[in-house]
């Protein structure tokens, strides 16, 4: 689970266990969802106590059989398939409650593949959060063919009356609705830089005071992380095999340089 995923669980009340590979990742995770708690603080949306609750009720652990007694696990590790199948066949293993929803955060991963990596295909679905996931309201809920409707509705559910949020439902395709849509247009703004068509300053401040948009396409691939963008276009591009959604080569050539955004310090802009 994510930590912006957990936060907003821990704050909705619920108990959360976050696995993470090891105990710096671990740390790394409790760091990030103590800065966006300390954050809250300091808007004045929580409360000091509310804050100190909060983290009382998430446990970051390294060990993946922390994950036995869960009723909703959210996957949310980096996008790739065959780590996440290998995800879901553990889960299968690990879980013990047989009812339990194991929900993807994926956002191009096709769901099915994730389904038929476990005994209870019936059980999995995708449940898409939106960056940065505290702030943003949307929630894609996408089943695959095999998804039993009650799983799904029990899904919505939890997402809506509990954590709070809005939901959009949509078919398992690549990049569900709002990756189909927008990455096209991330890439498309990539190519404008690569050719020289216009700068970074120039095609954001475009879009955020032409379009009101609250950032333009290039910071937003950097919050992103470029190589989540390269991955989802891959993903796209894999699947409806049309150019619009082919990574061009200079996003491959920033994410080989370890350019990736906001989390590396550098892409498209710099960050401190
Ligand atoms: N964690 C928690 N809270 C955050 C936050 C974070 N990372 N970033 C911002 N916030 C909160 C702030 O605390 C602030 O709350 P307040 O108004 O109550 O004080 C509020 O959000 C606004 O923040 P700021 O004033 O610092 O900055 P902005 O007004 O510029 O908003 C933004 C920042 C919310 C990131 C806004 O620019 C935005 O919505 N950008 C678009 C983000 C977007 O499009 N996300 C979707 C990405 S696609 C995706 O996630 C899918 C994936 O599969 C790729």
């Amino acid at each position: 689970m994510g930590a912006g995923i957990a936060e907003v669980c821990a704050r909705a009340g619920l108990d959360v266990v976050v696995n993470e590979v090891d105990e710096v990742r671990a740390e790394a995770g409790r760091d990030r969802i103590r800065a966006s708690l300390d954050r809250a603080v300091r808007s004045g949306k929580l409360t000091g106590g509310e804050r100190a609750a909060v983290l009382q009720r998430v446990r970051v652990s390294p060990c993946f059989d922390e994950l036995a007694d869960r009723d909703v696990v959210f996957e949310a590790i980096a996008e790739d398939e065959t780590l996440k199948t290998e995800v879901f066949a553990r889960l299968d293993k690990v879980v013990e409650n047989r009812e339990a929803i194991l929900a993807s955060n994926t956002s191009s991963v096709p769901i099915m593949k994730l389904g038929v990596a476990t005994t209870r295909p019936e059980y999995v679905l995708g449940v898409h959060f939106f960056n940065p996931v505290p702030v943003l309201p949307l929630v894609e809920i996408v089943p695959s063919l095999l998804t039993a409707d009650a799983v799904r509705t029990a899904a919505e559910q939890l997402v809506t009356e509990v954590l709070g949020k809005e939901i959009v439902r949509s078919q398992d395709r690549a990049g569900f609705v709002v990756n189909a849509l927008l990455i096209p247009y991330l890439l498309s703004a990539i190519r404008m830089v690569e050719s020289g068509f216009a700068s970074p300053e120039d095609i954001d401040r475009g879009m955020v005071l032409g379009c009101a948009h609250p950032m333009g396409p290039l910071r937003l691939a950097d919050l992103i992380g470029l190589d989540t963008t390269k991955s989802i276009a891959e993903s796209l591009y894999e699947e409806f095999k049309e150019a619009l959604y082919s990574p061009p080569p200079l996003l491959s050539r920033m994410v080989d340089a370890g350019l990736l955004g906001r989390k590396s310090g550098r892409g498209f802009h710099t960050y401190s």
